[in-house]
């Protein structure tokens, strides 16, 4: 296999053999003249289970390289306070393919988010349309861990840990800090991306459900030492404290020979997730479907939750089988991969994305509402061909300006539901 299995654990890998000392971290010389260099993603005294840290052991350090400059960006940015937040659903048709050449970074386009680097709590997300590699740049973001969800097209993330090939319905996480490259094995490519400011993704606790099931640890995938040995003219781009910065370097970043610790990039298939629902009666919380979260300082409230939607079978009995009407404290930005998400009929398609905010109405739409609550319960739903996912956040997801201005904005999105027709008799009239 070409990948190391599990999540958060102590990794070793080398792309020649003997390169990693034994015993310690740190020796006088490193062999074949390499440098050392830790990479912490953690406070130094985080308690250990929530530790990371790798060292590296590569053919310069990262210091090496020329002052940063800004560099500006025209869609990339982390000012989630330019218009007002809306109470209103909304909801955004797919972001197109790129036609202008672009790779990864110039394709990105900040849609929404909260909180920022500074604070280090938030997220912010963004859509990327790419129709070319990334060509003599690097990037690391200092702000935010990177979670990459591909919608469209494989990516090939050349980092300085390794690389991950990933494709739709695989997601893949790049830590803060890390350096990488991403090339396109397919002419286009477009996804979605969730930078988190906050505490690191893990897995969330499992509690009755036991010691399996959701996302199992040993589906997370990390990569193998591999590493670049070139010299020319390439650009190191940094985003640092919600701005792009460029800096000459004359070599290429991802020189790490060999590393060892748990702080690495990684990828997860989410057909691997283990869906747990209702084997009775009632819809559950969504909650059940968390693949990782960002925990905050408050227990069970988290920073950001990532949650699938998957296939899955609908077999709840006297119950109105998608999901009810809610409105939560929680923020829910959801975009979809593909197929149909279930508790909508038609508008919501693959690439778009819709967003209800705190307390904001939302649920399935008069067509839904009317086919399932009369919809024959004594067989089983089988929902398949789909795969839609949720950012939730505790705090107010703000679009941003340019999102709120996009010829993708659906005007009509609240007209979904002003189908739904008062049915209430009441008694005292009969
Ligand atoms: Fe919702």
């Amino acid at each position: 296999m070409n990948y190391q299995s599990g999540f958060g654990n102590e990794f070793a890998s080398e792309a020649v053999a003997g390169v990693l000392p034994v015993g310690q971290n740190s020796p006088q010389r490193v062999a074949h003249g390499l440098y050392a260099e830790q990479l912490s993603g953690t406070a130094f005294t985080a308690p250990r289970h929530a530790n990371r840290r790798s060292w590296l052991y590569r053919i310069r350090p990262a210091a090496v390289h020329e002052p940063f400059r800004p560099l500006a960006h025209a869609t990339w940015h982390n000012r989630f306070d330019e218009a007002p937040a809306t109470p209103n659903q909304l909801r955004w048709d797919p972001w197109p393919l790129a036609g202008a050449p672009a790779d990864f970074l110039d394709g990105l386009v900040t849609l929404a988010g909260n909180g920022g680097a500074a604070e280090q709590a938030g997220i912010g997300i963004h859509v990327y349309a790419a129709n070319r590699s990334m060509q003599g740049r690097y990037f690391y973001d200092a702000d935010a861990e990177l979670l990459i969800v591909p919608q469209h097209g494989r990516l090939r993330l050349a980092t300085e840990l390794g690389v991950l090939d990933v494709e739709p319905l695989e997601i893949a996480v790049i830590p803060r800090g890390v350096r990488f490259r991403v090339d396109l094995p397919d002419a286009v490519a477009r996804g979605y991306v969730c930078e988190n400011f906050g505490a690191l993704l893990r897995l969330p606790e499992l509690g009755p459900i036991g010691s399996n099931g959701l996302a199992n640890a040993r589906d997370f995938l990390t990569p193998h030492a591999a590493y670049e040995d070139v010299e020319g003219a390439f650009e190191l781009i940094a985003k640092f404290q919600g701005t792009l910065w460029s800096a000459k370097i004359g070599h290429s970043p991802l020189d790490v020979v060999a590393w060892h610790g748990n702080y690495a990039p990684y990828k997860y298939d989410l057909r691997r997730f283990n869906t747990v629902g209702s084997i009775s009666f009632d819809h559950p919380d969504p909650s059940i479907f968390t693949v990782l979260t960002s925990p905050s300082a408050v227990a069970g409230t988290a920073n950001v939750d990532f949650a699938i939607f998957p296939p899955r079978w609908l077999v709840a009995q006297h119950t109105f089988r998608p999901p009810w009407f809610h409105r939560n404290i929680a923020s829910e930005f959801m975009g979809l991969i593909t197929g149909v998400y279930d508790a909508k009929a038609e508008g919501f398609a693959p690439g778009g994305a819709s967003l209800h905010n705190c307390m904001t109405g939302h649920g399935p739409d008069a067509a839904t509402f009317e086919k399932a609550s009369s919809a024959d319960l004594s067989k089983p739903d089988v929902i398949d061909a789909t795969m839609a996912f949720m950012f939730e956040t505790a705090k107010v997801i703000r679009p941003t300006r340019q999102a709120l201005a996009a010829p993708q904005l659906q005007s009509d999105y609240q007209q979904c539901w002003q189908g739904l027709e008062k049915h209430y008799r009441s008694p005292r009239q009969a």
